[in-house]
């Protein structure tokens, strides 16, 4: 679609390059349905003559039946296409619209106003140079407005356009407008939001939208197609430090090897000297490839393939920077974070995070405090929830090269992946590196692990039992442990119960808690693996993911899941602690398998089946599984 021209007809091809040089501004629009946003946006569309015909004549048949118009056109009915989202009066999910104007090109993100759709509305948001705030005039700023605002504030946008609707129903009365502009701003400035223009519209009217109205004679500022069409949103992306995030090392033979990627902010010439971030090499580039020739220069935006004069180490995920403002490195930092799945967020689990091209594993290890979106207080919390936002100090498992997200949304922004479903389960925006940990270093010391094992002469490993309470593990690898001990092995058994008595007395059975107490175990597994020792680890570890990450500390062989399968009837049957029947009466919050979940495992090396099998039977079956290995 288009805005229509007269050119069309007289002159396509003029036509097609006035539309290619034109700007294009995306924008947000945040309110609920009962703001208006929806006539507002349809209003945009209606004026800049973008419907056709026959959309046209939908909407008059739909505006006679289930318009909000009385029987008159509704616009509304243009953006909340669906017919459900019709019925039921809300709009779901984040819609991308198109129009244009002589002068610009426009996208916007069309999201829902509710608090359970701010995921949506941060989505909207992270491409979004300006956003325009409804509010309805009769009932001025409300909670919704400030958490709209909120989450522009920390999604970087920083034009706002604050647009006072249905002004028609206040009798286009210059002081209500007055006073919620007054208040709004204050609010917005304390945000950082500086660019603010308050507007009186009527989207049912149409008054200060595209043109000035009548009925606001006392109103001498820009309608809101002005603003849209004259703001300044270039704070030149290309006059920035370069910034190019490698997509992919282009090496299709010997003679060629060069670096691809969009360049997201900057301008790069044949000559520059630019850095490789993270690692800090430097080197010249010599050439800039397009598939449709050499060029002289390219900036942000364009899809290039850098060539280098240096046989430097190049991998996707690095950043090409200016060599004089480069990105700064750090492998632990303090951002913003916006959680967006139904699982909530728990400190210390390891998920993926993609920043830029980059994708390295990152955990939360401090969730300073959360960000009440709707008043702005911090709040204390130890696990973040659907549409949540925190402070959280990140560490990943490798540096990264990052800009603030304040100063470049490109570089400071990034998402979190689940490592199971490999869904999006977070968005971020990085405020600072914390160094911490490049002031420590790693010492190598003359005594190792192999020298260790020799002497205990075994193959030292982790035996690590899973399953639920009273499934039998901890008494099978006592049994075990018995059975080595005999063979004259060296093994250590740390259990739940147990290490619950110290290390990890602090720590309580909600999903955080276990997390971490999984983390702390398995950290200390490992430093038992490396002193040689065969270590059984007894800890029902419900979740998968810390299995996992546990598994990843280790060496190839040295973890071996051991699954006491034994049905939840037969432990509660069992009861050993009289525990279930506490849980049952609900004296005990968060049991595993009653009121918490228990992930079981998929491909443990071993399972115990101890409702067929005696201890020493499943004793012998580990045992053997251990000698088969050649562990002992
Ligand atoms: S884990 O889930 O964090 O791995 P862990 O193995 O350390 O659990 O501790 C489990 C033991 O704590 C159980 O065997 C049981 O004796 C005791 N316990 C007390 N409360 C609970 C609870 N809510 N859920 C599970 N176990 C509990």
């Amino acid at each position: 679609m288009a805005h229509q021209s007269d050119l069309i007809a007289e002159d396509i091809h003029a036509y097609l390059k006035s539309q290619e040089e034109k700007s294009l501004l995306r924008f947000i629009t945040c309110g609920s349905v009962d703001d208006g946003k929806s006539t507002l946006i349809g209003r945009l569309l209606y004026d800049s003559k973008l419907i056709f015909e026959d959309q046209l004549a939908a909407i008059e048949a739909d505006s006679k039946k289930v318009g909000s118009q009385g029987g008159e056109i509704d616009l509304a009915l243009l953006v909340d296409g669906l017919q459900a989202e019709r019925e039921q009066g809300i709009t779901i999910d984040v819609a991308y619209r198109f129009f244009s104007t002589d002068k610009r090109k426009f996208i916007v993100a069309d999201t829902p106003g509710h608090d359970q759709y701010t995921r949506n509305m941060a989505t909207g948001a992270s491409t979004a140079e300006l956003a325009i705030i409804l509010v309805d005039a009769c009932k001025g700023i409300l909670t919704q407005t400030r958490r709209h605002s909120f989450i522009v504030s920390l999604l970087g946008i920083r034009h706002v356009i604050l647009a006072v609707n249905k002004m028609d129903l206040v009798d286009w009365d210059a002081d209500t407008f007055e006073t919620i502009a007054g208040a709004y701003r204050g609010f917005a400035h304390d945000l950082g939001i500086d660019d603010i223009t308050c507007i009186p519209v009527s989207a049912l009217t149409g008054a200060n939208v595209f043109g000035h109205s009548p009925d606001t004679p006392w109103y001498s500022g820009p309608t809101l197609l002005d603003v849209l069409e004259t703001v300044d949103v270039s704070t030149d992306i290309a006059q920035r430090p370069l910034r190019m995030p490698v997509q992919w090392v282009n090496r299709p033979n010997l003679d060629f090897r060069g670096f691809s990627g969009t360049i997201a902010s900057g301008t790069v010439r044949p000559g520059d000297r630019i850095k490789i971030c993270p690692s800090e090499r430097e080197s010249t580039v010599t050439r800039i490839v397009t598939y449709d020739g050499d060029l002289e220069s390219a900036f942000a935006g364009q899809s290039v393939t850098l060539v280098l004069a240096d046989e430097v180490d190049v991998s996707r995920g690095d950043i090409l920077a200016e060599a004089e403002n480069a990105p700064d490195s750090t492998d632990q930092f303090a951002a913003h974070l916006l959680w967006m799945h139904d699982d909530a967020l728990l400190p210390e689990r390891q998920y993926l995070m993609k920043i830029g091209t980059k994708i390295t594993t990152a955990q939360v290890t401090d969730l300073r405090y959360k960000i009440d979106v709707n008043t702005m207080e911090q709040v204390a919390g130890k696990t973040l929830e659907l549409n949540e936002v925190a402070y959280c100090n990140f560490a990943l498992d490798q540096p990264i090269a990052f800009d603030p997200y304040k100063d470049a949304r490109e570089t400071g922004g990034f998402v979190m992946i689940d490592r199971f479903t490999n869904g999006t389960v977070g968005a971020g925006m990085i405020d600072f590196g914390l160094r911490r940990a490049t002031n420590l270093t790693w010492h190598d010391m003359e005594i190792g692990k192999e020298l260790r094992a020799q002497q205990k002469g075994q193959k030292p490993c982790i035996l690590w039992f899973t399953g639920l309470s009273g499934s039998g593990k901890s008494t099978t690898a006592n049994q075990i442990e018995k059975k080595l001990a005999s063979l004259g092995r060296h093994s250590y058994l740390l259990d739940g119960d147990n290490v619950r008595h110290g290390l990890n007395k602090d720590l309580g059975f909600t999903d955080a808690d276990r997390v971490e107490n999984i983390r702390r175990v398995a950290e200390v597994s490992r430093l038992f693996v490396d002193s040689g020792l065969i270590v059984l680890v007894s800890f029902i570890s419900p979740f998968r993911d810390e299995r996992r990450m546990a598994r990843e500390l280790m060496g190839e062989g040295e973890f071996i899941e051991v699954f006491v399968d034994t049905p939840l009837e037969l432990c509660e049957q069992r009861d050993p602690k009289g525990l279930y029947k506490k849980a049952r009466a609900g004296e005990i919050k968060n049991f595993t398998g009653i009121d918490s979940d228990y992930e079981p495992p998929e491909n443990a090396e071993v399972v115990l089946k101890t409702a067929d099998h005696s201890v020493n039977d499943l004793a012998d079956q580990v045992v053997a599984y251990l000698r088969d290995g050649g562990y002992l």
